[in-house]
């Protein structure tokens, strides 16, 4: 009798561990997918500079010893300084000089109440991107009412501003992920690109499929034809989940790099994003692509100003 309730205790139990092992989320993630040969990627870039910008350079900067680049950067950086005489310009803007640049990317951060972060972001972002000879500008679009964050709003707020500029390209991009490796080049590929897809927290594997949060590149043409985000989506999580919807109600496949040019290191912060999440049940976009978005965005700019590491738009949703 004894030894029988025993050993249905440790059937349970291995019943149990079975399970969490099956449906945890990182244990069935991938930690491989499809993805774009390194060999291939420079005929899938989508290589447009902004309107109106112009470089005195002669030669055309060269990408393939980037894309080829093999070190990984150190996430110590962030607590540096950037070095003298850096060439940025106020508002966070950048070009090589020496070459002419083929792409230029408009990076819009939506942010809230992490100084500390942003300031280690931009540091780090700096030192990272201008090893990639490309043109780009750091657009931080802060959030300063009190409702609950907005994280979708925010990126068509950044966007509209970047559309303004002449931007052909965006990356959309969370403060708390750095890239560590050079080769994931922030220019925008044909396909949209999900660009965070090794998260060192999630033990650098992609957790579904469908994922497209954390760190994207779209072009700007393609992020009108999806009119941009829902601005629905207040309090954190599933405005990802309804870009995706976006992008499938378009026809637009997203494309990624390979897992190791593609991993990122997620920075701790003590407001837990998972917890903070809201398992909202949507109508994802399908059905309203047309009725939220870009076309209905309104909000109040507060200020904008040029730092000298970012852009900064203060907005009131
Ligand atoms: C580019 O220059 C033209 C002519 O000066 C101007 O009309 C246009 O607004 C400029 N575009 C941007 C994005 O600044």
């Amino acid at each position: 009798m004894r030894h029988a309730f025993k050993k249905k205790i440790i059937y349970c139990g291995l019943i149990v561990i079975a399970l969490i092992i099956f449906l945890h989320p990182n244990m069935n993630g991938r930690r491989t997918y499809d993805y774009i040969e390194k060999n291939n990627i420079m005929v899938n870039l989508h290589d447009r500079i902004a309107q109106n910008f112009t470089s005195t350079a002669i030669m055309d900067c060269d990408y393939r010893d980037i894309l080829f680049d093999v070190t990984t950067m150190s996430v110590s950086l962030m607590d540096g300084d950037l070095i003298e005489g850096h060439k940025i310009k106020d508002g966070g803007e950048f070009y090589p000089s020496e070459c002419k640049p083929k792409f230029s990317t408009a990076i819009i951060v939506p942010y809230r109440d992490r100084a500390e972060q942003l300031r280690g972001f931009l540091v780090y972002m700096h030192v990272f991107l201008r090893r990639q000879n490309i043109h780009y500008r750091i657009y931080v679009i802060e959030q300063v009412d009190t409702k609950p964050f907005n994280r979708a709003k925010l990126l068509n707020i950044g966007a509209a501003a970047a559309f303004k500029a002449g931007y052909p390209c965006l990356v959309l991009h969370d403060v708390d992920l750095l890239p560590l490796r050079p080769a994931n080049l922030y220019a925008c590929t044909k396909c949209p690109r999900h660009m965070s897809s090794s998260i060192n927290k999630f033990r650098f594997v992609l957790p579904y499929l469908n994922l497209f949060g954390g760190a994207i590149a779209i072009t700007s043409q393609q992020y009108k034809l999806i009119n941009g985000m829902s601005n629905e989506y207040y309090g954190w999580g599933g405005e990802d989940d309804d870009l995706y919807a976006r992008l499938e109600v378009e026809e637009l496949k997203l494309c990624r790099f390979e897992p190791e040019v593609s991993r990122y290191h997620m920075v701790a912060h003590q407001t837990q994003r998972k917890g903070e999440r809201k398992h909202k049940v949507f109508n994802y976009a399908k059905n309203k692509v047309n009725e939220d978005g870009l076309n209905t965005l309104k909000y109040t700019e507060v200020a904008t100003v040029l730092h000298p590491l970012f852009t900064h738009i203060m907005v009131d949703l």
